[in-house]
């Protein structure tokens, strides 16, 4: 899909690399030619991620610890990296998240969540963006959202206050920094299967296919899909895309939010038969 060098001489950092969509994101990139810096809470995770990886990156693959909540954890991360060079990229990828009664949440959880989501994207762009800015680099931002944020969704209510935040920041900055060089996007995914994702989103497996039943495209999205469109908005072949949130659920939120679609697919075909002129029903 890419000339192979698409991302060569890129130095790229992802949050919550170790495992599912930033493991994958990472994947793509070391193929396209980049240096991939992941980061994440758990060493073991990262360490087998990075041994994997090297297969394709060999020495261009490199994990971190950082947990994105603290800020002095991920000023004190960036310094590091910006030692052996300036960043290029960054792609905002630790989330967490998890099905819950909003009544029933403590006060931890609710930090939990907005920790990592919001105030771990916030922690990562200020650190990154002012030595950016002082040292007049262009850059990318990736942020990654959800097809939610507009709306809200009941039942992941931490997550849809942080990742609403994270479009709001998206946009802000992408006006804020752009004429500075600092481009700054989102991906808004859909359901795509990651082990992270579907153990505490989807608990019983036989809910997957009422889940599909809500897709026009009736399937999920694979991490090859999100990881071509991740690298192309990273890459400088977007370069004129900037504030944008780029939705990628295969139809679902619209098929959600459209009146008449759960009406239509429920009539028969005697009851479409019926809602034609008189004349024309056969
Ligand atoms: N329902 C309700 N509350 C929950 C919960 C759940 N399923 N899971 C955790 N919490 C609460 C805990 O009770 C705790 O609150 P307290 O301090 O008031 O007791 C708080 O959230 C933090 O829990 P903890 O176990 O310390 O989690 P953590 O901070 O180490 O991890 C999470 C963060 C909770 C988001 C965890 O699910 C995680 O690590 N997620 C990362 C991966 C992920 O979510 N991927 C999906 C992305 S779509």
């Amino acid at each position: 899909m890419f000339q192979k060098d698409l991302l060569k001489d890129k130095r790229i950092l992802i949050t919550g690399g170790g495992t599912g969509l930033g493991k994958a994101s990472a994947k793509r990139f070391l193929d396209l030619g980049a240096t991939v810096y992941i980061c994440g809470r758990r060493e073991d995770v990262l360490k087998a991620t990075e041994r994997e990886l090297s297969e394709f990156g060999g020495n261009r693959i490199h994990a971190l610890v950082c947990d994105v909540r603290d800020a002095a954890a991920v000023e004190a991360l960036i310094a590091h990296i910006w030692e052996e060079g300036a960043l290029d990229i960054l792609m905002n990828n630790a989330a967490g998240n998890f099905l819950a009664r909003t009544e029933d949440l403590s006060l931890g959880a609710f930090q939990s969540v907005i920790g990592i989501v919001l105030m771990g994207t916030l922690h990562m762009t200020l650190a990154c963006g002012r030595r950016w800015l002082s040292e007049k680099h262009k850059a990318v931002v990736l942020n990654i959202t959800t097809t939610y944020t507009s709306t809200g969704s009941a039942y992941v209510v931490p997550s849809a206050v942080s990742k609403a935040g994270v479009q709001a920041l998206t946009r802000s900055l992408a006006v804020e920094w752009g004429d500075r060089g600092i481009r700054m996007n989102a991906i808004a995914p859909g359901p795509i299967k990651t082990e992270g994702a579907f153990s505490r989103l989807l608990p019983r497996p036989e809910l997957e296919e009422a889940a599909k039943k809500k897709i026009p495209l009736g399937r999920f999205g694979t991490m090859e899909e999100f990881a071509d469109l991740a690298a192309f908005l990273v890459s400088d072949g977007s370069g004129y895309i900037n504030g944008e949130v780029v939705t990628m659920d295969g139809g679902e939120w619209l098929q959600g939010a459209g009146e008449f679609t759960a009406l239509g697919r429920e009539l028969t075909e005697q009851e479409w038969v019926m809602m034609k002129p008189k004349g024309k029903r056969s």
